[in-house]
């Protein structure tokens, strides 16, 4: 057995120069923080920065956007998802409308197995390497729904690694001013890496971008807070190491 790991480039400028190479192939990936953070964004540059400048194809499965909306705001953005689709680099899927209401009455388990089966059948055409859910559940929960949501996610997180073998992003959005890690506290314990994403204060007063790397499995990751950039066309990007910055929820992790 090689000792060298399968690395995947993330196709995010200055990252994987922090990850010592890529992100490890086949694993999940958490990509976490209050909205707005652009956890949408950074997961879209891995898919899209690894079908155009590696040659990886990717599927993105939007969640909570419907096609035409993700497809006008994505084109806003400078990004041509129909023309990466033509392509066959890229496809988008999004699952029907009552998916919540779905994992509610039905099995958890089943409803994630079924999802995973359809999103290998895409894989398999596609020949995807790469594969990013976002949000991993839907947004418009209740209360009462965290149960099974858990469920629901634990078993699409293992099927996923054992039906399909993509490098996975999943994204979950954190309430703001939560010191939690994700929503239904069971993500980054799934996750071989966690990416937080978040706005903070500078000792001056104002305000930047960061990216905060809190687990890596089998990587020399520093510890260690990124300043980073949003351009249109070309995603995120990571500026440089950021200090003087007050983050007040991502060291202290209770559950
Ligand atoms: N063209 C742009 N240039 C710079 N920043 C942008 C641009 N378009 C969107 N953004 C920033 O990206 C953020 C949204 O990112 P998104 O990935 O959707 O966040 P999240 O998924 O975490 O809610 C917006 O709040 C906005 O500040
Ligand atoms: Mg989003």
């Amino acid at each position: 057995m090689s000792d060298e790991l399968d690395l995947a480039p993330t196709g995010i400028d200055g990252l994987d120069d922090i990850l010592g190479g890529g992100l490890p192939r086949g694993r999940t990936y958490l990509v976490t923080g209050e909205t707005g953070t652009c956890k949408t964004i950074f997961s879209l540059t891995f898919l899209i920065g690894g079908a155009v400048k590696h040659g990886e194809p990717g599927i993105y499965v939007s969640v909570d956007e419907d096609y035409t909306q993700f497809v006008k705001g994505a084109y806003a953005f400078g990004w041509d998802i129909e023309y990466l689709r033509s392509e066959g680099l890229l496809e988008v899927l999004t699952p029907e409308t009552e998916l919540i209401e779905k994992i509610r009455e039905k099995d958890p388990t089943a409803v994630a197995k079924s999802i995973v089966m359809s999103i290998a059948e895409y894989v398999k055409w596609l020949k995807a390497t790469r594969l990013v859910i976002d949000p991993i559940a839907p947004l418009v929960t209740l209360e009462k729904d965290v149960q099974v949501l858990r469920e629901y996610i634990r078993t699409l997180v293992l099927e996923i690694e054992k039906k399909i073998g993509a490098t996975t992003i999943i994204t979950t959005e954190i309430p703001s001013g939560s010191n939690a890690l994700s929503r239904y506290g069971v993500e980054e314990f799934l996750a071989s890496g966690v990416f937080v994403l978040g706005i903070a204060r500078t000792s001056t007063g104002d305000f930047r971008r960061f990216l905060f790397i809190r687990k890596m499995r089998w990587r020399p990751v520093e510890p260690g807070i990124y300043e980073i950039g949003v351009e249109r066309g070309r995603g995120v990007y990571i500026k440089g190491r950021l200090r003087n910055v007050h983050v007040p929820y991502i060291s202290t992790v209770m559950f």
